[in-house]
């Protein structure tokens, strides 16, 4: 079983979790782990098993992965299971924050669902819930 786990990062924590998701799927027997300017979207839909990661940024995937998604042809993950993850700020950061941070965080979520949606509207099969990881500062690991 070919899978490709691609992400996005810009300080290095969705790099690692990417290479610790890859790791517990065995690379790098089979299982490649790509930064989303380095994949091309054809290349998606050779893999048995999608997995995407971004950073969330403004409650959304980075441009570079939104970018890469929209990309992607119509039906051309018929046949891939998919599944998407994101990294973002702790819940605790966000108590802290402002009203209008927290009803937007209540509003618009985070990165890893949109990503699940857009891969499943290009035909892939979801496979786990997105998932969130946290992140406790910006640049923090
Ligand atoms: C410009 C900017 C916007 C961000 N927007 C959000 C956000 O909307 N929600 C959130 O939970 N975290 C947000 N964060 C925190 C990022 O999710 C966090 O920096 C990211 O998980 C770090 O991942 P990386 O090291 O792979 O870049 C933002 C960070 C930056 C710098």
């Amino acid at each position: 079983m070919k899978t490709l786990v691609v992400y996005d990062s810009f300080f290095g924590n969705t790099e690692k979790i990417a290479r610790a998701i890859g790791d517990a799927l065995g690379y790098p027997d089979d299982v490649e782990i790509l930064r989303v300017g380095d994949v091309k979207p054809e290349e998606l839909m050779n893999a048995d098993l999608l997995i995407v990661g971004s950073p969330t940024r403004a409650f959304r995937p980075s441009p570079a992965t939104t970018r890469l998604l929209k990309s992607i042809a119509r039906r051309a993950l018929d046949g891939v299971n998919i599944a998407a993850f994101d990294t973002r700020v702790t819940e605790e950061e966000i108590a802290k924050g402002p009203w209008i941070l927290r009803k937007m965080v209540r509003i618009f979520g985070y990165a890893a669902k949109p990503i699940a949606d857009m891969l499943v509207k290009k035909g892939g099969t979801l496979v786990a819930a997105p998932e969130g990881f946290f992140v406790e500062g910006n640049e923090g690991h």
